[in-house]
C-alpha cells in the first residue's frame, strides 16, 4: 500500500498530480492503533459485510472494486476503512480531499495517475468543487474525462482515457452530496455511533497495543464515555495512560479513568463542555426551544457546521435534543444532563 504525503506541497498548477490534502497529518499514536484489516476492525457489521462482498467479487472477477461512499461523523473509521480496502485488495490508495481539487485539471492529474484497480480516496467530497464534480461523473461511469484546453477560439476538448480506478469518497455530510453524484456510488453506507460492548473491545486491543495495563473496570469506563467514538476512544486511553503513569502505578482501573476523565470536564455520559453549553443555553436562554441552529452557534461561539457535524448528530441520537421544522428542541433527558429540569408546557409535552 502506498500512502501520498499528507503534507501540504508547493503548489502545482495544471494537470500535475495534486498530492495536497488538508487533513492532518496522522498522529503517530492515531497510526500505531488504525486497524489495518477487516480482521482488526470492530463493529460497524453491515458496513463491514456489505464490503467484504465488494472485495470478494472483484478479487474474483480480476476487476476493480465498484465505487463507494462512507458516510457518519467524524472519527467512526471513514478513513480507515478506505485503507483496508487498499490492504485487503493488494491495491494503492491515493489520498486526496474535497477542497483541495480545485480545478477540472487538479482531478486529471490525479486519476490520470492512477494504475489498473487504485483506489483515490477523496475526504471531504462533498466539499469538491462543481465544476470539478461534473467532470467527476464520466470518469466514474465511463472511466474517461473530456477536459477542455484553452480558451475562445483556440478552445478544444481533449479526451483522456482512465484505467479502471475505484473512488471511495468520505463525507461528514451525506446531505450536502448532489443527488447526480451520490448515485454514481455502487454502495452508499452509513457508519454509526458504536455500543459501548463495541468500544470496550477497541480500548481493549488500543491498551495492548500501547503495552498499558488495564482493568475491565477502566475499559468501561472509557468505552462509556467515549461519545460512541473510536478516535475519542483512543484520545481518552492516550490521556488515561498519561494520568495513571503520573497518579497511579500506570494501571488503568475504574477509579483511576473516571478521576482522568473528571480533569478533562467528560461527564459520566460522554457529553464535553461544548454538548454541556449548548444543552444549559437551550434550556436556560431558550426555555428548551425550538431555537435555530445559527442561534445557538453563534451564542456558544462554535462554528454551525461543528455543531452540525460533530455534537449534534450524538446528542440527538441518544435524545438530549431534537430536530423539529421549528429548530432544536431540547427534551427532558436534555435538562437532566445539565442537572435542570424540564420546563413544563406545550413544547415538552410534545416529546
Ligand atoms: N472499527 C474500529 N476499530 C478500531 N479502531 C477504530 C475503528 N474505527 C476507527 N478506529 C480508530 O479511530 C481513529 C479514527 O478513525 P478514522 O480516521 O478512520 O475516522 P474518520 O471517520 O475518517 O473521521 P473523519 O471524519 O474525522 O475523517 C483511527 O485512527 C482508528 O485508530
Ligand atoms: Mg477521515
Amino acid at each position: 500500500m502506498e500512502m501520498i504525503p499528507m503534507t501540504k506541497k508547493p503548489e502545482k498548477k495544471g494537470i500535475d498530480f495534486v498530492t495536497q490534502t488538508l487533513t492532518a497529518p496522522l498522529s503517530p499514536h492515531e497510526a500505531a492503533l488504525r486497524p489495518l484489516s477487516f480482521a482488526d476492525f470492530a463493529g460497524q457489521a453491515k458496513t463491514v459485510e456489505r464490503l467484504k462482498v465488494m472485495v470478494g467479487a472483484a478479487k474474483r472477477r480480476g476487476e476493480a472494486l465498484n465505487h463507494i461512499l462512507f458516510s457518519g461523523p467524524p472519527g467512526l473509521g471513514k478513513t480507515t476503512l478506505a485503507f483496508i480496502l487498499g490492504q485487503e485488495l493488494g491495491r494503492n490508495v491515493r489520498v486526496t480531499s474535497g477542497p483541495v481539487v480545485e480545478k477540472p485539471g487538479d482531478l486529471a492529474g490525479l486519476l490520470t495517475n492512477l494504475e489498473e484497480g487504485d483506489i483515490l480516496f477523496i475526504d471531504e467530497i462533498h466539499r469538491i468543487p462543481k465544476t470539478v464534480e461534473e467532470y467527476l461523473y464520466s470518469a466514474m461511469e465511463d472511466y474517461r474525462l473530456d477536459i477542455m484546453i484553452d480558451q475562445g477560439p483556440n478552445a478544444r476538448s481533449v479526451r483522456l482515457d482512465l484505467k479502471k480506478f475505484t473512488l471511495v469518497g468520505a463525507t461528514t455530510r451525506a446531505g450536502l452530496l448532489t443527488a447526480p453524484l451520490r448515485s454514481r456510488f455502487t454502495l452508499n453506507t452509513r457508519l454509526d455511533y458504536y455500543e459501548r460492548g463495541i468500544l470496550e473491545g477497541i480500548v481493549r486491543r488500543s491498551c495492548r497495543l500501547l503495552q498499558v495495563d488495564l482493568d475491565d473496570g477502566g475499559a468501561h469506563e472509557i468505552a462509556t464515555r467515549a461519545r460512541g467514538t473510536p478516535r475519542i476512544a483512543n484520545n481518552l486511553v492516550n490521556f488515561c495512560r498519561d494520568f495513571a503513569s503520573e497518579k497511579a502505578q500506570g494501571k488503568i482501573t475504574q477509579p483511576v479513568a473516571a478521576a482522568a476523565l473528571e480533569l478533562l470536564e467528560i461527564d459520566q455520559a460522554g457529553l464535553d463542555e461544548m454538548d454541556k453549553r449548548v444543552l444549559r443555553l437551550m434550556a436556560e436562554n431558550y426555555a428548551g426551544g425550538p431555537v435555530g441552529l445559527g442561534t445557538i452557534a453563534i451564542a456558544v461561539g462554535e462554528e454551525a457546521d461543528t455543531l452540525e457535524e460533530v455534537h449534534e448528530p450524538f446528542l440527538i441520537q441518544e435524545g438530549y435534543l431534537a430536530r423539529t421544522a421549528q429548530g432544536r428542541v431540547l427534551t427532558a433527558k436534555g435538562y437532566h444532563a445539565v442537572g435542570l429540569k424540564a420546563a413544563t408546557g406545550d413544547q415538552q409535552s410534545l416529546l
